[in-house]
């Protein structure tokens, strides 16, 4: 066996191994999965709006009137009317004095991180904040300071304990992929006023989800303008591809300057970001949609609990399913497509060890009758693997996975 072989069957051993599913059509609450037809509950297209005529149609048109590509980076070629009429939009629309687009979220992370730490300098990050964020800390060279999730104590702690030379810096998701719970974004804000640190939120899952008018986690905590760089995605609830930083005018020129992924990739495609345009648009013109979106989530919870899942009841559209071991998360997710019911299986190294789920979510356009149809699916499916489902609830057999990255 080469290196290659022995890795691949490593990863197949841990019951890991991932294969790319097909999806025929667009996005949508019901979509063709490999050619079979099933309910989609594992999306981030949490308004439909990846497929919503108006988003498509605008995108059509930036198209044909702007080309596909933006042909360089935001600082050669790239910067097109359209960046800054997206970016000023978003500023608006986020309260913010300015902002910056990225090619993705991933990048925006990576970007804003690697910009405000370096070596000698500290990060402080929740145990589960998002692979992005793990990634950007890691590329920064600086110290890492893992704190326990949600645990402001603990962050406390830890700023008093490191970091006195150098700049700080404190990361977060605001609502977390994988579990669907909220940092404490308030008391975050003050411990980085006390220790000077500054302070990046990533709204990936809340933008569009969350807030008044669907306008976040830091919103809906009163924060605006308060956090020092504040991360959104256009791929999720906006329904397109991209992502934005909004903060102050100086912060915006800062990663103008220092942001690599911003200085060295090709700036967003004209129809990504028309799409996003369009998306936006929407979401002022009809805030209803997000509260459309909670009641889903809270149907969907109320219709696990009736069939016995340990799931909390809350208006948050990402509902965990923790089984535990790899393999009878992905034998719970075959189960449930055999019922007509996709809930991608989520495994180590994307969630800690021990704690592989489905991660479900919620859409605003799935039906009553649709989700509590899904919920008896997934109790038969978790039944027929010889899973309680009483024992699926959120973290159920969640284990810490602490660690201090260097
Ligand atoms: C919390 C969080 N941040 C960032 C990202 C990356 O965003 P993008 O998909 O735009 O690269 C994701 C995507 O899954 C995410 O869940």
């Amino acid at each position: 066996m080469n290196e290659i072989e022995e890795r691949l069957a490593e990863i197949e051993r841990l019951g890991r191994r991932r294969r790319l599913r097909m999806v025929s059509g667009p996005q949508g609450p019901r979509i063709l999965l490999d050619g079979q037809p099933v309910l989609l509950l594992c999306s981030n297209n949490y308004l439909g709006l990846a497929d919503h005529p108006q988003v498509r149609e605008a995108a059509a048109e930036a198209a044909m009137r702007l080309g596909v590509g933006a042909g360089a980076s935001r600082l050669v070629s790239g910067t097109m009317t359209i960046h800054r009429e997206l970016e000023q939009r978003l500023a608006a629309f986020e309260g913010s004095e300015a902002c910056l687009l990225f090619g993705s979220g991933y990048l925006a992370n990576l970007g804003t991180i690697g910009a405000l730490a370096g070596p000698g300098d500290t990060i402080f990050s929740d145990e589960l904040n998002h692979a992005s964020i793990i990634d950007g800390c890691r590329a920064s060279q600086a110290e890492v300071i893992v704190y326990r999730h949600l645990d402001t104590d603990h962050l406390e702690r830890s700023l008093h304990e490191y970091g006195g030379k150098g700049r700080r810096v404190i990361v977060s998701d605001s609502v977390f992929s994988m579990d669907g719970d909220v940092a404490p974004l308030a008391r975050i804000v003050e411990l980085a006023r006390s220790y000077d640190a500054r302070t990046i939120v990533d709204e990936a899952h809340a933008t569009g989800a969350l807030g008044r008018g669907g306008r976040g986690a830091v919103a809906e905590a009163g924060l605006q303008g308060e956090v020092d760089v504040l991360v959104g995605t256009l791929g999720k609830a906006l329904g397109s591809y991209g992502a934005y930083v909004c903060a102050s005018e100086e912060m915006v020129r800062y990663l103008i300057n220092t942001a690599r992924p911003l200085i060295f990739s090709t700036a967003p495609s004209p129809p990504s970001v028309a799409g996003a345009l369009a998306a936006l648009d929407l979401l002022v013109e009809q805030p209803g949609e997000v509260s459309r979106l909670h009641a889903a989530a809270r149907t969907l919870r109320g219709a696990l609990a009736e069939e016995g899942f340990g799931v909390q009841t809350s208006d948050m559209h990402i509902v965990p399913l923790v089984v535990g071991d790899s393999e009878s998360a992905m034998r719970l997710c075959e189960a449930a497509l055999q019922r007509g019911v996709f809930a991608q299986a989520i495994r180590p190294p994307t969630v800690p060890d021990g704690t592989a789920r489905l991660r479900l979510a919620t859409m605003a356009s799935h039906t009553v009758e649709e989700l509590r149809h899904a919920a008896k699916a997934l109790a038969d499916a978790a039944r027929e693997v010889g899973l309680d489902p009483a024992t699926l609830g959120s973290r159920a057999g969640a284990k810490p996975r602490l660690a201090r990255v260097a």
